[in-house]
């Protein structure tokens, strides 16, 4: 059954529901707290040609992006956010029939494309919150054509261990696809796995990582992929002409310079972390341990009331109920202000959903 992708509330459906009242801040969609780049911000603004397309080659970006990693450019693929690459992926390697593999839960987005291609998620329950790859390696089937693995895991925040990882990679077999989706890598420790040191071993391995975190680029989408260049290659063939625009070229080649910014993205993060997680444990509230910028909150009451709850104080987070992740809601790490209003609006609520 497709169930279409539940949209987070945004800060104008929340500001109608609560009649215009207060302030309204948005923890549900793991934006940067910081913005974006200033310098990224000045390159969008000085975008001129609006008559002409962009190269559709995207060579600029994409040796930038190579060159980074230690790879060519015909390892990379760009996409209308790291979003266009997993529909493409899931377009160009699945047929009716065909099965793919998927952590439960994970981001919603790989089950969509999935099943709007016609073939068979495979969902595979995570275990104590982590993304269980040994199960994942059991559900594979002569039918299976791709894997998708999210690390750090949405909606969860947590990442395999990279010894798993390394038995994984053994045993799958090679003719899988593995999307290994990557949004929030930047943001965990360095002992997380970095799939991209992966794309010179081992083919048909697909990393994605996107802009629109840790670099605040979200509006502007851009988002890329790294793979041996015959599964580039095939990616290509059905990406459509001009998909990324000329400005979100312009902002993200001006972010992937700035970074100062990173890092100041990194150490809000740290920091807020260090704010919540004391607070959030005083509280009596457990969450998983997480490597991103966000983190699954067990709340005492339905993850739809403490979504609800929360709303009715001013502040937007993520129903895991809509993430199908029940009795946790999904919260972004804010700057130190929206975090100290969080803790302050759950120190209201807590009793009550105890009473
Ligand atoms: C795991 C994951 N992948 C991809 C994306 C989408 O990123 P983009 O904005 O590049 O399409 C998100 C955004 O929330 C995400 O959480």
């Amino acid at each position: 059954m497709l169930d279409s992708y539940a949209r987070a509330t945004s800060i104008e459906e929340a500001r109608k529901k609560l009649g215009g009242r207060g302030r309204i801040i948005k923890l549900a969609v793991n934006e940067n707290p910081l913005g974006s780049s200033p310098k990224a911000s000045a390159a969008v603004h000085a975008v001129e040609h609006l008559n002409l397309y962009a190269d559709d080659a995207y060579l600029d970006i994409k040796e930038r992006l190579a060159v980074r990693h230690g790879l060519a450019v015909d390892n990379v693929v760009v996409g209308h956010g790291s979003n266009e690459i997993v529909k493409l992926a899931a377009e160009t390697f699945l047929r009716e029939q065909d099965e793919a593999i998927i952590a439960l839960p994970s981001f919603l987005l790989y089950r969509l494309a999935v099943i709007v291609r016609g073939a068979t998620p495979i969902e595979v329950p995570l275990v104590g919150g982590v993304t269980d790859l040994d199960a994942m390696l059991s559900a594979v089937t002569p039918r299976t054509k791709l894997l998708f693995v999210c690390d750090p895991n949405n909606p969860t925040g947590t990442a395999v261990s990279r010894a798993h990882w390394r038995r994984f990679l053994e045993r799958l077999p090679p003719e899988i696809v593995l999307v290994i989706d990557q949004a929030y890598r930047e943001y965990a420790s360095s002992d997380v796995v970095d799939a991209i040191e992966d794309v010179p071993t081992r083919s048909k391995t697909l990393v994605l990582r996107t802009m629109s975190k840790i670099y605040g680029l979200a509006a502007l989408r851009f988002g890329y992929g790294f793979a041996d260049s015959e599964t580039v290659g095939m990616l290509e063939r059905i990406r459509l002409p001009f998909n990324v625009a000329a400005p979100a070229i312009a902002g993200a080649t001006a972010a992937l310079e700035d970074e100062e910014f990173v890092k100041a993205s990194i150490a809000n993060n740290e920091a807020g972390k260090g704010q919540l997680f004391p607070a959030l444990a005083a509280l009596g509230l457990d969450h998983y341990p997480t490597q991103a910028n966000f983190y699954a909150l067990d709340v005492p009451v339905t993850a739809t009331r403490a979504y609800e709850d929360l709303l009715r104080e001013g502040i937007i987070v993520r129903s895991g109920d809509a993430l199908r992740m029940p009795g946790k809601v999904r919260i972004t790490i804010g700057t130190q202000e929206e975090n100290a209003l969080l803790l302050a609006a759950l120190e209201r609520l807590v009793p009550s959903w105890r009473a």
